[in-house]
């Protein structure tokens, strides 16, 4: 018999991308649609159970087993390093990782950098590749006002448009990683619904294929 698999998606509208390339791999879930506050929605034919969860929590899910599957922000991957496998890159949600600071920013290398960002980890791990020592101040959002009110040096964030950047002033410096959606999976759920599992790769696959030649 084939089993369930429970899948959670980011909620938004990156969430509601990806469900549209679920549906159109042949797991549709109709109730999904409907105007309501439900956060679990069942389509047993379909051999599918979703979950609207907050993007950030996606990959902790995943990780413990409540959900098989998942999709998740390579920001988000990079920076919790869970023990999930990251199966295909759904090529939505792009985005890059980067260095913004004040236009007239020039760094002194004799000085420690202060560094603003909700990403520790990989600002981290870039300034240690420069050999350059910095010093992390971790905030949780609006990470744009640390520059301006000399919180900081330079911010480690995630620009999309850069238009955040521009309305406050700043400038991408450096793009540290470009990051964009990947479906995830437990480690146990893979090898114990392979099949089902190969089988969502396999359908997600063909979307992405198919959205990249429009
Ligand atoms: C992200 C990021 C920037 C903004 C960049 O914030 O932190 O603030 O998007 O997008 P743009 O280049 O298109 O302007 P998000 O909306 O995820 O919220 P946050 O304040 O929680 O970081």
């Amino acid at each position: 018999m084939k089993s369930i698999v429970n899948i959670a998606l980011p909620k938004g509208r990156l969430g509601e991308k990806v469900y549209a390339m679920f549906a159109a791999a042949g797991y549709e879930c109709p109730s999904i649609l409907e105007p309501n506050r439900k956060l679990i929605f069942e389509n047993k034919a379909a051999g599918v159970r979703y979950f609207w969860v907050k993007p950030s929590d996606v990959a902790i899910y995943v990780e413990r087993g409540a959900a098989d599957v998942g999709v998740a922000g390579k920001d988000i991957l990079l920076e919790y390093a869970p023990e999930v496998y990251e199966l295909l890159d759904l090529n939505v949600g792009r985005c890059r990782m980067c260095v913004a600071a004040k236009r007239d920013f020039r760094d002194n290398p004799e000085r420690t950098l202060r560094v603003a960002t909700k990403f520790a980890r990989i600002a981290r791990e870039y300034y240690a590749g420069l050999g350059r020592d910095i010093d992390i101040i971790h905030l949780n959002g609006s990470i744009e006002i640390a520059p301006i009110l000399g919180l900081s040096d330079v911010i480690v964030d995630i620009v999309e448009t850069g238009k955040t950047l521009l309305e406050n002033d700043l400038e991408p410096f450096e793009t540290i990683v470009p990051i964009s959606a990947r479906l995830i999976a437990n480690k146990a759920s893979f090898r114990f619904k392979s099949a089902e599992i190969e089988a969502i790769q396999r359908g997600l696959q063909g979307q992405v294929a198919s959205d990249n030649q429009e």
